[in-house]
């Protein structure tokens, strides 16, 4: 991200002030730092709900003082109207983050995922609309697709969400149109498919599957394959995702509005071949790394087989072009994850690589909840 300002010129030219919710969650604090690397005013807003004061403090450290100081972080929930209102004062773009991830934690608890992720995102609206934002870019998800069996997934075709978090998802894209057309508002939504990269939680009953994977091969844990292991999703490095928000954000053209967009790679990684990545990518700082099998199990209740994204749309309306596959993301991520996670070898020797100064802040301790599925929502 050191390079971004080359990557936008246009953007950096023109400072504005952005509200970025879920600030200190995985996707949220990407956003923020690259828009503080940009020379952007930058308001976060975040209830630490999944989100870390690590990772803000992480992205200080990377962006230095001065361009920490034009950030502002507000505490506070979106499910509270006047916390949405007090976050959108003065505010240009929108890019709303904040939701409770994961299919499971939504069919464990519906009412608090639906109280975040739709009266919340409705909140978000409300307070847009009145505090005049000029465009509001929000978290959606592929989850939208549901049961729809057609492959790739193509943005008008959906079938029936399979969760409250899908219906969820699906609710926020309902009325971010029903807010174009009555209000004028001007919304883009980014279906994203499974995002990862550096800051992504690893701990916790519903983290997602390559943090979760990462972490316990670091500590030498068992790792569990649900199914055969043929289970294949349309995995995104979150610098695509960045820039899918950016561009989206800036578009002129007025028939990239008001869309919804797939932000993926529209490439499938098997669970198999992702184990072999991180296998071979920790192999490289210790040989004993590749010899670590993974266990398999029965299948996931509910999980979806393969998902695969069409990026046309978002490729003509937005000109996406994804600078991360997921080979040299995900080994840009292993390097991330033993810094931060105490780099040490299967034999307990520490890792040649640099931690880059930055305390590890992810305990080792095991999942609260000793959930033992890695989310491949
Ligand atoms: N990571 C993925 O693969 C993925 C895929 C599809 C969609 N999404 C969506 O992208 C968004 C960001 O996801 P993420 O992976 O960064 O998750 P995350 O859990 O790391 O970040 C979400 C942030 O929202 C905050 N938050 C939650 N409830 C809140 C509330 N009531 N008020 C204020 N803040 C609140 C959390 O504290 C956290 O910092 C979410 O909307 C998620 O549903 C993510």
């Amino acid at each position: 991200m050191e390079h971004i300002t080359a990557l936008y010129p246009d953007i950096a030219r023109t400072p504005r002030t952005w509200l970025v919710t879920g600030v200190a969650g995985f996707i949220g604090s990407n956003l923020l730092e690259a828009l503080l690397r940009l020379g952007q005013r930058v308001v976060g807003l975040d209830n630490f709900a999944t989100g870390h004061r690590h990772n803000l403090d992480q992205v200080r450290d990377a962006v230095g003082g001065e361009r920490w100081g034009n950030s502002r972080f507000l505490e506070g929930d979106i499910r509270s109207l006047d916390a949405c209102r007090d976050a959108c004062k003065g505010v240009d773009i929108v890019l709303h983050e904040a939701a409770l991830g994961s299919v499971p934690r939504s069919i464990d608890d519906p009412i608090t995922s639906h109280d975040t992720n739709v009266t919340g995102f409705l909140h978000m609206l409300v307070a847009a609309r009145d505090a005049k934002v000029g465009r509001f870019v929000y978290a959606a998800s592929s989850a939208a697709y549901g049961d729809w069996p057609g492959m790739p997934k193509v943005e008008e075709e959906i079938g029936r969400p399979l969760s409250p978090y899908g219906a969820g998802k699906y609710m926020n894209e309902l009325y971010a149109d029903v807010f174009g057309r009555c209000y004028g508002l001007a919304t883009v939504g980014m279906r994203y498919f499974n995002v990862f990269g550096p800051r992504q939680d690893p701990e916790g009953a519903y983290a997602a599957v390559i943090p979760k994977w990462i972490a316990a091969m670091l500590r030498g844990e068992t790792v569990y394959i649900n199914g055969d292991g043929e289970t294949a999703r349309d995995f995104c490095h979150i610098d695509n995702v960045v820039q899918a928000n950016l561009l989206a954000a800036v578009v002129s053209d007025p028939r990239a509005v008001g869309q919804v967009y797939n932000v993926a790679l529209g490439d499938e990684t098997t669970l198999n071949a992702l184990h072999g990545m991180i296998a071979e990518f920790l192999a490289l700082r210790d040989p004993e790394f590749a010899a670590a099998e993974p266990v398999y199990r029965d299948f996931r209740p509910g999980d979806v087989r393969h998902s695969r994204a069409d990026i046309s749309r978002i490729r003509r309306l937005l000109g996406f072009r994804p600078t991360h596959r997921v080979r040299e993301g995900l080994e840009q991520a292993v390097d991330w994850y033993i810094s931060r996670l105490g780099p040490v070898t299967k034999r307990g020797e520490r890792l040649a690589l640099s931690a880059g100064g930055v305390p590890a802040a992810i305990s080792n301790s095991p999942d609260r909840m000793g959930h033992p599925l890695a989310a491949l929502d």
